[in-house]
């Protein structure tokens, strides 16, 4: 198998800010790359760097077997690119704009327009494609956008925040296309704070934090470093949790973790649904206090955690948004 991307000791800075500090990374293929680390780690400038927008100060990358640098131009007609924020010409309608980026990728006229109406079509805006794009919701916007990355079908797609601003119902349904492009053979390189979107479509993970690799490999391969089951207790008054930690304490392989806002105690376990029978019993006394209990194996959430000591974040922090309210109008 061969790499689409291929990304070898990247470094960017900005002034003093390096933002890249030698970044490493390959990606399959036709497969599927999830990108995750904290705000601020880096992730849109990889992607900045590889759609050649941004010239790195150190290290190179092929896409597509493409010298991201030397071959900019070739790169370009090669990928598709989604950026963070959607950029949509607000006044042109959602045809108009699908139209427009048709030919500024040089398709004729009549390709530009028959392949515009094809995607209105997948993306599920033929109904809208005569509005213009001011008028569409965050979540239809996101798709025009996503619309106009394909227009020239990519081998390599580049998802910066596909579905950061959709409500459930209209992530899911952009889960479904990232993932029908996927199987069609796309090579698609991804970066989400959604770290469920990651688990579902990404074949492999890199995490990245202050512009450094500190992991990668599969979901599962990311889980086990974090360790096995966790037994979970919420309970009503957080007063009862050091009293339930000497209680349990015998039964934990590792630090029990205690969250005294959340009034949750995390125990590392081995072993199963005894372990938690033995701990009920032991808690007799106390179980009144218990709202919830559970046998828990760590998700993505728990390895982001561990990984980088920060839970990982849903929104944009307010000094980082846009000039433009690109999103406004979403369906947050
Ligand atoms: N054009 C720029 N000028 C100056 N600093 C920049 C620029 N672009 C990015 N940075 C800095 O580089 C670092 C990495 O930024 P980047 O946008 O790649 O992070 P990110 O991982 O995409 O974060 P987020 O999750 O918030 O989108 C940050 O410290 C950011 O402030
Ligand atoms: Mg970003």
């Amino acid at each position: 198998m061969t790499d689409a991307i291929v990304v070898e000791g990247l470094v960017k800075r900005f002034g003093a800010t390096t933002a890249l500090d030698g970044v490493d990374l390959t990606v399959t293929e036709g497969s599927v790359l999830g990108l995750l680390g904290p705000n601020g780690a880096g992730k849109t400038t990889v992607v900045r760097i590889l759609s050649t927008l941004l010239e790195p100060d150190g290290g190179h990358a092929q896409v597509a077997g493409l010298d991201v640098v030397r071959d900019a131009h070739a790169v370009r007609a090669a990928i598709g690119l989604t950026g963070q924020y959607a950029a949509v010409d607000e006044y042109l309608t959602g045809y108009e704009n699908l139209e427009m980026v048709g030919r500024l990728y040089r398709l004729s006229k009549a390709e530009a327009r028959s392949r515009a109406g094809e995607l209105l079509e997948r993306f599920d805006l033929t109904g809208a494609a005569k509005r213009p794009a001011k008028t569409y919701s965050g979540g239809m916007r996101r798709r025009l956008d996503i619309a106009a990355s394909l227009i020239n079908r990519p081998r390599v797609l580049f998802l910066d925040e596909p579905t950061t601003g959709l409500d459930p119902r209209s992530r899911l349904a952009m889960w479904e296309f990232i993932a029908e492009l996927a199987d069609g053979g796309t090579t698609i390189l991804l970066t989400t704070q959604y770290l469920e979107e990651a688990d579902r479509l990404a074949d492999r993970m890199v995490v990245i934090d202050s512009g450094t690799v500190i992991a990668r490999g599969t979901a599962d391969e990311l889980k086990a470093q974090v360790g096995g089951q966790r037994l979970e207790f919420t309970v009503a008054d957080a007063a009862v949790l050091p009293g339930m930690v000497a209680e349990l304490r015998y039964l934990a392989v590792d630090e029990p973790h205690v969250d005294v806002a959340g009034r949750r105690l995390s125990l590392p376990v081995s072993g199963g649904a005894e372990v938690l029978a033995e701990a009920l019993s032991r808690l007799d006394g106390s179980v009144a206090q218990i709202v919830d209990v559970g046998l828990r194996r760590p998700d993505l959430d728990d390895v982001f955690l561990a990984l980088t000591g920060r839970v990982a974040e849903e929104a944009v922090p307010d000094d980082e948004q846009p000039a433009e309210p690109v999103a406004a109008g979403g369906n947050r």
